[in-house]
C-alpha cells in the first residue's frame, strides 16, 4: 500500500504548487525536495549548483529521498531530475503513487521564461534545453502510476483530481 503521494515531472510542471495545495486542503504532510536541500544548505538550488556542483545537488537529493520515504505519509514535490537516479525511482515507487504532471513544452516554458532559478536553464537557449531535457526525461516520467494533463487546468481542478485518484488507488489497493 502506498504511503505517500509523489510527484514527478518537468520544472515548471506544478509538483511544488499542487503539492502544497493537497497538503493545505487536505491537510496531510508536505515534503518538496528542494525546499528541503535549500534548508538543509542554507543556500538556493541556483548557489549550490554554483558552488558545490550537480553531482553534490543529486547526492543531497538522494538522501532526502530517504529522508522522505520513512517520514509520516504526505504528499512529496521531487524536483524534475529525481527520478533519473534509479535508487530514488525505485524507493519512490516502493514507497509512494506516483504522479505524472505532464506538461505541454509552450505551458512549461510560459512559467519559466522568466524565471531566474533553475540552473540548467541557465545556458544561451534555454527554452531549447527545456525541449531536449523534456524529450530525454519523457519515459523515466511514464514510468509513473498515473498520468495527468496539466494544461487547462487550475491549481484547485488539479488538486482535487490527484486526490480522487489517490483515494481510489488507496481503496484498490486495500482490498
Ligand atoms: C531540476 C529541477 C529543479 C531542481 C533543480 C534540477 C531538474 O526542480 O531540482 O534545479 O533536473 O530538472 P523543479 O522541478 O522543482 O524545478
Amino acid at each position: 500500500m502506498p504511503r505517500h503521494i509523489v510527484l514527478v515531472g518537468m520544472m515548471g510542471a506544478g509538483k511544488s504548487s499542487v503539492g502544497s495545495w493537497l497538503s493545505q486542503e487536505k491537510a496531510i504532510p508536505f515534503y518538496d525536495l528542494d525546499r528541503m536541500i535549500e534548508e538543509a544548505e542554507k543556500a538556493t538550488i541556483a548557489e549550490i549548483f554554483a558552488t558545490k556542483g550537480a553531482e553534490y545537488f543529486r547526492k543531497k537529493e538522494m538522501e532526502m529521498v530517504y529522508q522522505v520515504i520513512s517520514s509520516p505519509p504526505g504528499v512529496i514535490a521531487t524536483g524534475g531530475g529525481t527520478l533519473l537516479n534509479p535508487s530514488n525511482l525505485s524507493l519512490l515507487k516502493e514507497h509512494g503513487f506516483l504522479f505524472y504532471l505532464q506538461a505541454s513544452l509552450e505551458l512549461l516554458w510560459s512559467r519559466l521564461q522568466d524565471k531566474t532559478d533553475r540552473p540548467l536553464l541557465f545556458g544561451k537557449n534555454p527554452k531549447m534545453t527545456l525541449e531536449k531535457l523534456l524529450k530525454e526525461r519523457e519515459s523515466i516520467y511514464k514510468v509513473a502510476d498515473m498520468e495527468i494533463e496539466v494544461d487547462g487546468k487550475s491549481i484547485e481542478q488539479l488538486g482535487e483530481l490527484l486526490w480522487s485518484h489517490w483515494i481510489r488507488a488507496t481503496e484498490k489497493k486495500s482490498g
